[in-house]
Formats: structure tokens, sequence, C-alpha cells
């Protein structure tokens, strides 16, 4: 099936809509400036925002309007933002550049980084108890635990790719599948399924919700491999040419730049098959889908 009747999806005005609301959230905490200031100096710059609008669109999947996604959108870009300042940091990747800018222990240094990620951290569960209408105990309970589900296996995938640990009998095929699904997909999925259960997605949907995201999530994390290695500075706002420099088990380091764009293909249409399931309520999810597979940034 395509999506024919498209629903709208201004994703500059969800953007804007998106950043309101995180700064609108911040307001309400009254944090010590030393906190704020570094808080708002990383969950505010100018990033892609893919989670929030994965969120969003997911919500208008399982027939809601979108914007029953925003706190939840919230939630998970807090913990983006606390997974990026702590990703950065010398004792993990050590970069000093970050959408553009200084990243957050450069700014304003590593203590503040490291407590800013923490703060995010919890914030981020804040966050969801702002979901209105008020959701059922249930629905509120099922909301908790996907983001913890996401924050978790994000962790734990930041430890594969940092401090390896891996079982003997896995492959590097394996292995760079088992970091990146974790590490990256993981918090993608959180956003979708996070999106359709706050617009209160029946089973099947959000079943495929859930298998898009895998998908998507995977694929996501192969192209930062490749834009790594193939891109251009000056757009992606970080530092790139490091993963080979540090090791990294990486898409392209292990099986190649041609292999991995093969596999970016397989789950790009793997992807669209749950879109053409799901029918044209999917249509802003789609259009994420293109928007990534041609991203410079
Ligand atoms: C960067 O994520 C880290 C990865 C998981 C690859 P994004 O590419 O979504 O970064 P921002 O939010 O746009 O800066
Ligand atoms: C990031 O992976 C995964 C996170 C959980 C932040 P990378 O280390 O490849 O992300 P970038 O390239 O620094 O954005
Ligand atoms: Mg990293
Ligand atoms: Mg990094
Ligand atoms: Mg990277």
């Amino acid at each position: 099936m395509t999506s024919t009747n498209s629903i709208p999806f201004d994703t500059d005005q969800i953007r804007s809509q998106i950043d309101h609301a995180m700064g609108a959230f911040l307001d309400t905490l009254n944090l010590p400036s030393k906190l704020d200031e570094p808080v708002r100096y990383s969950l505010l710059a100018p990033g892609k925002r893919i989670r929030p609008l994965l969120a969003w669109a997911s919500a208008q999947a399982a027939g809601g309007d979108g914007s029953e996604s925003l706190p939840v959108a919230v939630a998970v870009e807090l913990i983006h933002a606390f997974s990026l300042v702590h990703d950065d940091l010398p004792a993990l990747d050590d970069d000093d550049l970050r959408r553009g800018r200084p990243t957050l222990h450069k700014h304003a240094g590593e203590a503040a980084a490291i407590l800013a990620g923490d703060a995010m951290l919890a914030l981020a569960f804040e966050a969801v108890s702002k979901v209105r209408p008020h959701p059922t105990t249930d629905t509120h309970a099922k909301l908790i635990t996907q983001l913890c589900q996401g924050t978790r296996a994000m962790i734990a995938g930041q430890v594969y790719d940092t401090l390896g640990g891996f079982d003997d009998s896995l492959s590097d095929q394996q292995k760079i599948e088992l970091i990146h699904t974790n590490k990256t997909g993981a918090l993608i999925h959180a956003a979708c399924v996070m999106g359709a259960t706050a617009a209160s997605a029946d089973q099947p949907t959000l079943d495929l919700v859930s298998g898009f995201a895998c998908d998507l999530g995977l694929k996501f994390q192969i192209i930062d491999d490749l834009l790594d290695v193939q891109g251009d500075p000056k757009l992606v706002g970080k530092a790139l040419r490091k993963d080979d420099d540090a090791n990294k088990l990486t898409y392209p380091a292990v099986l190649g730049i041609e292999r991995s764009k093969e596999i970016i293909g397989t789950l790009h249409r793997d992807a669209l098959s749950k879109l053409d399931q799901i029918g044209p309520a999917s249509s802003g999810l789609r259009l994420l889908l293109d928007l990534m597979t041609n991203r410079s940034h």
C-alpha cells in the first residue's frame, strides 16, 4: 500500500514545537544556574531532533495528531543529549566539537558535563510524568519501561563500544551489530514506541512501529559510521575520521563501504515494508526514513 492521503508533517514546525517544549520544561525546574546553563547548552543546541520527530510521526502512525508525543519526545531527547555529553568525555570518545560547537566539557568543564549528563537522565523520567491527559497507570508504566529499556541498552552499547567484553563466540559482524543496535538503535526504538504508545497505539501498529524502528536504528548508525569516513566536516558539526584512529568496530571497518551500503539498502526496504502495512498514517515516518537516508550530517 502506498501513502495516499498523507497527514501533514512539517519538520521545521514540529522541531520548533519540540524546542519550545524542551525550553518550557526546563523553565519549570528552577535548577541551580551552574546546572541549568550546561543542560540548556547541550539539550537546546542545534541537533537534528530526529528522535523527537520520530516520536511525533509514530504517534501519527498510531492515529494521533502527533502532539500527544511531546512529553515523551522531550524525555527521549534528554536521554540522547545525556548520551552525547558523556560520549564526548575524555574517558570515552574525547571529542572537542559537537553540533558545530565546543563539546560541553570543553565549554563548561568535565565536572559540569558529568553532572549535567546525570541530571538529564533523571529529568527524562520527570518529563514522562508530564504526559497529558493523564495516561492510565498501565500506559504510564509502559512508557517508563520503554524509556528504561532504551536507556539501559544505549549504555550497554556504549560499554561494548568502549570497553568490549564480548562473548568469545561472536564474529566481528555480530559484535558490530550488537554495538549498533544497542548504542543507537535502542533509543531510536524507544522514541518510536513511546510516541506510538502516547497516542494509544493498538498492538498490531505498535509491533509494526517497533519493527520499523529496529531497521531504522541500525541503518542510522551505519550511516553515522559512513559519515565518519566520507562526510564533509563542515556539514557534520563534529570531528570526523576518528573511528579508525580509535580502532572502533564500525560497519565500514568490518565489512567495507560497499557491503555497508548494501546492508543500508536492505534495512531501508525492510523498514518500508512495515510502513506499507501501517498505511497512509505512516507518511511522517516515511518522510523521516527518506530524510535520514540522504542526510549529510
Ligand atoms: C549522534 O546522533 C549520535 C549517534 C547516535 C549516531 P544524531 O546524529 O542524532 O545527533 P544530533 O542530535 O543530530 O546532534
Ligand atoms: C554514539 O556513537 C552513540 C551514543 C550513544 C552517543 P558515536 O560515538 O559514533 O556518535 P558520534 O559519532 O560521536 O556522534
Ligand atoms: Mg562513541
Ligand atoms: Mg562519539
Ligand atoms: Mg560516530
